[in-house]
């Protein structure tokens, strides 16, 4: 399928998308957010990628935020289905039955961050400054900035972020846990490839399932949790693949995963 506002290159198990309008930073406007949302069904529906990359065009950016003149003039219910329609995309990296490390290039602001924030996990280049501007413009996080960064970074942090709307460069984002790692531009996406490689030679079924129950279980209380990754466990060990698993350890051989 032919996209104008993201590239997608597929290498082996591992797909690269690449957020693709550096004239504006990557700035996240419908069509994009409607490619790239269309671009995960694609690759969940050909069951071929077992992680992905997402990585912003240019030297710059991740994406400096949604775009700030197509959103400016919308009315009530316009702004509401354009933070669904974010929400959507956000649904869709997270449900997908496989990961993704967002790599930050440069800016991740406002819903750059908020999509990163989406991801598996975040890496990020030195040089990145990531955060939350929106009360700059009078307006609030509306990806996902008010509800995931305090789960990922606590009530605390999310709060000067989103309040103070001040970006904090890769350093300060890797200290408070908004960012897994660090490193030189040059070699930020060989890093999220080598591990988006890793991850996609582990057993699939185990992959998706461990996903799912991290996902579901972040609101639930300890015991219901526990039920959730018991379930999980046990449908983790009835797959080929964790007989595979298991049967290649004992035989000392690497295993042959199908993701069945
Ligand atoms: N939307 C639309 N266009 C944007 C944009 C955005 N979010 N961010 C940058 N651009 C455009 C600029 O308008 C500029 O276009 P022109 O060349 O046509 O003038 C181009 O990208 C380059 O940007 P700058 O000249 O501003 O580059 P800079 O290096 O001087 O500054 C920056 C970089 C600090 C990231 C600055 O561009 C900036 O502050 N951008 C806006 C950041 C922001 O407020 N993001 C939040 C958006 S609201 C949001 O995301 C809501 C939500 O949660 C859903």
């Amino acid at each position: 399928m032919a996209y104008e506002t993201i590239l997608v290159e597929q290498r082996g198990p591992v797909a690269v998308l690449t957020l693709n309008r550096p004239k504006s930073l990557n700035a996240l406007n419908r069509q994009l957010i409607t490619e790239l949302t269309r671009a995960y069904d694609e690759l969940i529906a050909a069951g071929a990628t077992r992680a992905v990359v997402l990585t912003g065009s240019g030297e710059k950016a991740f994406a400096a935020g949604a775009d700030i003149s197509e959103m400016k003039g919308m009315s009530a219910l316009d702004a509401k289905a354009f933070s669904t329609l974010g929400h959507t995309l956000g649904a869709r990296i997270e449900t997908a039955p496989f990961p993704t490390i967002a790599a930050v290039n440069g800016f991740a602001l406002g819903g750059g961050c908020e999509l990163a924030l989406c991801c598996d996990f975040i890496y990020a280049a030195e040089e990145a400054k990531l955060g939350q501007p929106e009360v700059n413009l009078g307006l609030i996080p509306g990806f996902g900035g008010c509800t995931r960064l305090v789960r990922r970074v606590g009530p605390a942090w999310a709060r000067e972020l989103v309040l103070a709307a001040d970006p904090i460069p890769a350093s300060e984002a890797l200290r408070i846990g908004l960012v897994n790692k660090t490193f030189p531009r040059a070699s930020l996406l060989d890093e999220a490839n080598k591990t988006a490689t890793k991850i996609a030679e582990k057993g699939p079924v185990a992959v998706t399932l461990a996903r799912q129950v991290i996902l579901n279980t972040e609101d639930l209380d300890l015991a219901r949790a526990n039920a959730l990754e018991q379930q999980a466990f046990g449908l983790a060990a009835s797959s080929t693949d964790s007989q595979e698993g298991m049967t290649a350890f004992l035989e000392k051989r690497p295993a042959k995963f199908t993701g069945k």
